[in-house]
Formats: C-alpha cells, sequence, structure tokens
C-alpha cells in the first residue's frame, strides 16, 4: 500500500513539475515579477521587516513599503540593483550584512531580488502564477509539514525559480497528504500538555483543544478556542487549569485559561497584534506571561486582566516562557537563542544568559528554582545557575535541533527535535535511550506519574511511549 502510495506520489509529482517547466520556459527572459520575489522576502526578511514595528523603519512585505524606504533613506533605486540596499545587503555586499547573522542568501534567490530591482520593480502577476482555468486546491492555513521532494523532482527543483518552487512545494505537499492518508489534510499537532496531578493529556486541534484520558486514549471533552489556532498548551501546578495561547498570524493573538472540570473560560488576556507562541501561568495561577513575534514579553494579571509587566529586551520571537517553582523569576527564550531571566512581579531583567546559537524551544526549571535547563535548535541542553547567572551544564544531543523537552520532578528530562527522534535522559547524565517518531517532532508531555511520555509530530500523530521500555504504548485519535 505504501509503495503504490508512492508510486501515485512520484508520478504526479513528475505530471507537476513537467507541466511547470513548460511555464517556466514560456516565461524564460521574461521580467521578474512581485509576486515571484515576495516569496524570498517573506522567507528571510518579513521576520523583521514587515508592518509598523519593521527593523530599521523598513516594510519589504509590500512594494509601497518598499519604496517607501528605511530610516536612512531610499532602499531601492529602480533599475539599479547595484545601487539597492534590499540587495547589496543580502548579497554582502555592503554592510550590515542582512540578514544579520545568517547565511548569505542563496544564489537563485538573489537573482530573483537582482531581476525584479534591473526590470522596474514590476507589480504584475505573472503567467505562472496568475488564476488559471485550473482546480484550485484546498487552503492550508496552518504551517505545512516539510517534506523531502523524491530524487527525480530534485534536480527540477535546483533549476526553478523560488516562486515557483514554492508554489510546487505547496502542490506536492497537498497532493501527498491527500494521496497517502484517508483524511485530507491531517492537521499539525502545534503543542501538547499534561496534567501535573491527573491522567490527562491537552492536544491542540484546530481551533480547539482535545483533553484525553492518556491511559486508555479515550477523548473527555474538546475546549474550543475561539481566538484562532492553538500554538501553546500548559496546566496549572494544582491541574485545575489550563491555559491556552494562539492566535492569527499577522493579525491577533490571546491566552485564555479554561476550567479542566467544566471546560468553562475563566479569563482570556493579551490582545497582541501577532499570535501567542509560548505561554505560562506563575505556580499560584495569579499572572500569566505570553510572548510570540512581537518579541514582548507581557505579564497579565488573570484576576482583574490588567497588564502588569512589559518585557522589552528580546531581539527575535519569543518562543518559550517558564515561570520558576517558587514564583519569583521568569524566564524566556527567543528565536536567536538569547536567554532572559526577569524578576516576575516587577518584570525588572535579572540575567541575559548567552550561549545558545539556535532557537530556544523549551524551558524547564529545578524543582529548588536554583538553576533553569534550556533547549535549542543547536542542538545543545544546557542549564543554568541563576544565582551566578553563568552555564553550569552543556550537554549535545545527537538527534539533531531540538524543538521539545519536558522534566520529572526527579530531574529526568526527554527532548524531541527536527530528526524525528527523542531522547530520554536519566539524571544526572545518563541517556536512557531514543525513540524513533514519523517525523519533526513539534512537541511532547510528561505523563503526571512520570512513567509515560506523549509526543506529537509534524505529521499529526500523537503517539504515547512507555520511558522504561521505549515502547509505543499507544496513539490518540484526532478528530
Ligand atoms: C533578524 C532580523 C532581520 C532580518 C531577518 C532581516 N533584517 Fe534587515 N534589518 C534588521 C535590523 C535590526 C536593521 C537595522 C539595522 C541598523 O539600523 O543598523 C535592518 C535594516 C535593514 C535595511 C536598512 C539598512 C539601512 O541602513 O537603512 C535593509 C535594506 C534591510 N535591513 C534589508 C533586509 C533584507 C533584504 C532582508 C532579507 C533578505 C533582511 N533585511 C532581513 C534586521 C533584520
Amino acid at each position: 500500500m505504501r509503495d503504490l502510495a508512492i508510486t501515485i506520489f512520484t508520478i504526479l509529482t513528475l505530471i507537476l513539475f513537467t507541466e511547470r517547466s513548460a511555464v517556466s520556459q514560456d516565461t524564460a527572459g521574461a521580467e521578474v515579477t512581485w509576486d515571484q520575489v515576495k516569496p524570498v522576502f517573506q522567507k528571510r526578511c518579513f521576520a523583521c521587516h514587515r508592518g509598523e514595528q519593521s527593523r530599521g523603519g523598513l516594510d519589504l512585505s509590500t512594494v509601497g513599503g518598499i519604496k517607501a524606504g528605511s530610516t536612512s533613506g531610499a532602499a531601492v533605486v529602480s533599475g539599479k540593483p547595484e545601487e539597492s540596499m534590499i540587495y547589496t545587503l543580502p548579497a554582502h555586499l555592503e554592510d550590515p550584512q542582512m540578514p544579520p547573522n545568517g547565511a548569505k542568501l542563496p544564489q537563485r534567490e538573489l537573482d530573483l531580488i537582482f531581476g525584479w530591482i534591473h526590470g522596474g520593480l514590476s507589480e504584475r502577476v505573472t503567467a505562472a502564477t496568475a488564476p488559471s482555468s485550473k482546480p484550485i486546491r484546498p487552503a492550508m492555513n496552518r504551517p505545512r509539514p516539510r517534506i523531502a521532494a523524491p530524487a527525480t523532482a530534485k534536480t527540477e527543483i535546483a533549476s526553478l525559480p523560488m516562486a515557483e518552487v514554492q508554489a510546487a512545494l505547496m502542490d506536492i505537499s497537498a497532493t501527498k497528504t491527500l494521496v497517502t492518508t484517508a483524511r485530507p489534510l491531517k492537521h499539525v499537532v502545534t503543542a501538547v500538555a499534561t496534567s501535573p496531578t491527573a491522567s490527562l493529556v491537552a492536544v491542540a486541534g484546530h481551533r480547539e483543544v482535545m483533553i484525553y484520558q492518556w491511559t486508555d486514549q479515550s477523548l473527555v471533552t474538546t475546549v474550543p478556542f475561539s481566538p484562532g489556532d492553538v500554538f501553546t498548551l500548559r496546566f496549572s501546578r494544582d491541574g485545575n487549569i489550563l491555559l491556552v495561547g494562539g492566535g492569527i498570524g499577522g493579525t491577533s493573538g490571546k491566552a485564555a485559561g479554561f476550567d479542566v472540570a467544566t471546560g468553562s473560560t475563566l479569563f482570556e488576556v493579551g490582545s497582541e497584534s501577532d499570535v501567542v507562541l509560548a505561554a505560562d501561568l506563575s505556580p499560584n495561577g495569579r499572572f500569566v506571561a505570553l510572548g510570540g513575534p512581537s518579541r514582548t514579553v507581557r505579564v497579565f494579571d488573570t484576576i482583574s486582566g490588567d497588564k502588569v509587566a512589559e518585557m522589552k529586551k528580546h531581539t527575535d520571537w519569543v518562543l518559550s516562557l517558564a515561570f520558576s517553582n517558587d514564583g519569583l523569576l521568569l524566564a524566556s527564550g527567543d528565536r536567536f537563542g538569547s536567554l532572559q531571566i526577569w524578576e516576575a512581579d516587577s518584570g525588572n531583567p535579572f540575567h541575559t544568559l548567552r550561549g545558545h546559537s539556535g532557537a530556544i524551544h523549551g524551558l524547564v526549571w529545578s524543582a529548588d528554582s536554583n538553576t533553569v535547563m534550556s533547549v535549542s535548535e543547536d542542538a545543545t541542553v544546557r542549564e543554568w545557575d541563576l544565582h551566578q547567572g553563568r552555564q553550569l551544564r552543556l550537554l549535545r544531543e545527537e538527534i539533531g535541533g531540538l524543538l521539545a523537552t519536558d522534566a520529572t520532578a526527579a530531574g529526568s528530562f526527554i527532548v524531541g527535535g527536527r530528526g524525528g527522534k527523542l531522547a530520554v535522559w536519566q539524571k544526572p547524565d545518563h541517556r536512557l535511550r531514543e525513540i524513533s517518531m514519523d517525523d519533526e517532532v513539534t512537541d511532547l508531555a510528561i505523563t503526571q506519574d512520570g512513567t509515560h511520555v506523549i509526543a506529537a509530530d509534524v505529521t499529526g500523530n500523537v503517539r504515547l511511549f512507555n520511558l522504561e521500555s521505549g515502547i509505543e504504548a499507544g496513539q490518540f485519535v484526532l478528530p
């Protein structure tokens, strides 16, 4: 069955690519248009250059924004790429290099930017992307799993312009999903969290959260999350409140607390201009901290709903947040790899902890609140001493970039990552075992009794594993 699916997939891919190559030949030598160059800026620059909070005052998300330039002047000279900062900075011909601290853009993307400026900043829509009589594929408004195109398609991809590659990948990914799964468009599970006091696990669904009994994987209840897509889940330390954070990309973000017993909404805080990617409840349940692409950490009082602190030291998206167990400190990690520690009540900076060179996706405090552990896409786990503000321990993880973690009260922990694997560590430094998932691990949580882990991957599988044996003990069926 799997072989058949792959064959169908390959055939479809070939058809798709033949079609696309024909299109690209038709348009060869033609001007580069905005819809072709926009995906490059989107992928490489929008994180810092989109909308009102753009760095250097330069908004690269619209042609108007590009023409308006940066705070220091023009960013583009039509027809003259070599005099245009939006080309010379990413091409590393001038300083500051863009993106800052990042690798130089691939040549074909630079060629697109060059061609677009050279051709006079065309806003026309190309034939390749113009609406056509072809059936429109279902929109996928959530993160799409990255997939590796088969070898036959890869060489084709290399010779296509970026915009077409993106379009093709979207097509492949939609096609693949339709071909290989019975249910169309399986949902990417962005977050899972376990109750610290009961045998419950919360799993992020599409604008809702499913709560299961993990012991028999039965669905207990479903809680709707009206603010949008769910990006983060956390139970309160007494297990009574489920904190849900999320929103609508580029538009709005909120965090809401639900009564686990009744499913009713207890509070809703934040009126962010982008999604909430990280959130935590203080140990006494009184405060909620949240963060996201705004790079600002905000703390709200759950009773009054008021904002009580706002912390602005992060230079990139805030991806992880955790209050210490004594409630005195708050740790926040960002996509750039910087880790900030704040005084929870005042919001005053306490420590800036430097070491990670990749996004920080997980934070866990020690039971006594003396240390915090951070896991990062740089494939390391670090433990930090909060009294002295220095790194205590560094573990290099073989499974690659780390995207999720959880720990037991006794200090054992699990990490999961890009390579589709989980690694189980027992205190202090014993790597017990590795567990394989189907794909990139999006989140994981250890059960309240410390015997099992529940992990989700980008293909939408949510699986239960016994930690002692490493053997799969069940799967969660999503509605
Ligand atoms: C991680 C954040 C980040 C990313 C990603 C990024 N930039 Fe920037 N960019 C900045 C910052 C910060 C400044 C302001 C630098 C300064 O004023 O010294 C800036 C400034 C600029 C400027 C104006 C420089 C000036 O002196 O006026 C241009 C042009 C620019 N960026 C282009 C780009 C392009 C093109 C990309 C994508 C290929 C990109 N940037 C990606 C952070 C970023």
